[in-house]
């Protein structure tokens, strides 16, 4: 496992600007919105539900199934999937504050005794072989110093003919973008620490899961689905990233940048969001 790029991916949750952002803007649930067509409208709150629920449904398993969460943050998709579809899930995460949360907030739910939050790392499970009937991704796979280590891993800990489900950002390849491009994303890769965002290329994806011996590969690209919120993000962000650049402190406010960068690049289809579905082959 490579330390620095894991602690890289701590200090970044830990900055300021993370810490007050995911906690004002966002209430702790770090990822976006599924927004059904014709329901544009709905608060975010409500959107972010529906792509938990949505993640539940894509795992497609009985009640009481049991399944890992991994980089769960403070929990909400786990809580929401606990709620609906009555699975059993263990979360983890890199931060011992999101683990902290996602305890709390399964209690408050009134879920707790079917959602459980540790400290952990997916590039490195402390859980026994063909342990899991199903687990899932939301946001987080980027982060990944070495993604071939964490499909690996996954493999290994589902059960034989186990879903894998995983939310995630795509690009466009290199040589499709502008330099100017190439250089915002390289910054937002390189100041969030999403070392594993560089291979995940739009159309490559299904491939490059399916090299790592799983089948069934099914990657559905959302990004049109997410776009209110990105606009919304767009428009809070962008008073700010004027002083911000002004001044040359980009580095600094990355999901400001992140902000008004993920909307337009959205939009064109040179970042998009997936959800891929997959499983581990019955031997
Ligand atoms: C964008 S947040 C998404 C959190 C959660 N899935 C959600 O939807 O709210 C990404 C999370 O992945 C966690 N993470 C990153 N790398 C990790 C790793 N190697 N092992 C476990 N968690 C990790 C981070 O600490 C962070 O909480």
């Amino acid at each position: 496992m490579n330390k620095s790029e894991d602690s890289a991916v701590i200090k970044y949750y830990k900055t300021k600007e993370s810490l007050w952002g995911y906690n004002l803007i966002l209430k702790g649930v770090k990822h976006f919105g599924y927004y059904p067509k014709g329901k544009e409208n709905i608060s975010i709150a409500d959107a972010q539900e529906i792509m938990s629920i949505e993640v539940g449904k894509q795992l497609n398993l009985s009640k009481d199934s049991l399944v890992l969460d991994a980089g769960c943050g403070e929990g909400p998709v786990s809580v929401a999937i606990a709620q609906k579809y009555k699975y059993r899930l263990e979360g983890l995460d890199l931060l011992d504050f999101n683990v902290e949360h996602a305890n709390e907030r399964a209690k408050k739910a009134g879920v707790s005794d079917r959602a459980h939050f540790q400290v952990g790392n997916y590039s490195k499970l402390d859980f026994p072989d063909n342990h899991f009937d199903g687990v899932f991704m939301v946001e987080t796979f980027v982060h990944a110093p070495d993604y071939k280590k964490v499909l690996k891993e996954i493999r290994r800990v589902l059960k034989p003919g186990g879903k894998l489900v995983i939310a995630e950002y795509t690009k466009s390849p290199d040589e499709e973008l502008t330099p100017r491009q190439r250089r915002i994303l390289e910054n937002i890769i390189v100041f969030s620490s999403m070392p594993s965002f560089r291979y995940f290329i739009n159309d490559k994806f299904a491939e490059l899961i399916s090299a790592e011996g799983f089948n069934d590969v099914k990657t559905s690209n959302i990004s049109q689905r997410i776009e209110p919120m990105t606009k919304k993000l767009y428009y809070i962000a962008i008073i700010p990233y004027q002083i911000i650049r002004l001044f040359k402190l980009q580095k600094h406010f990355i999901n400001t940048m992140w902000g008004v960068y993920h909307y337009p690049y959205n939009k064109i289809g040179i970042w998009r969001y997936n959800i891929t579905t997959c499983t581990k082959p019955n031997r």
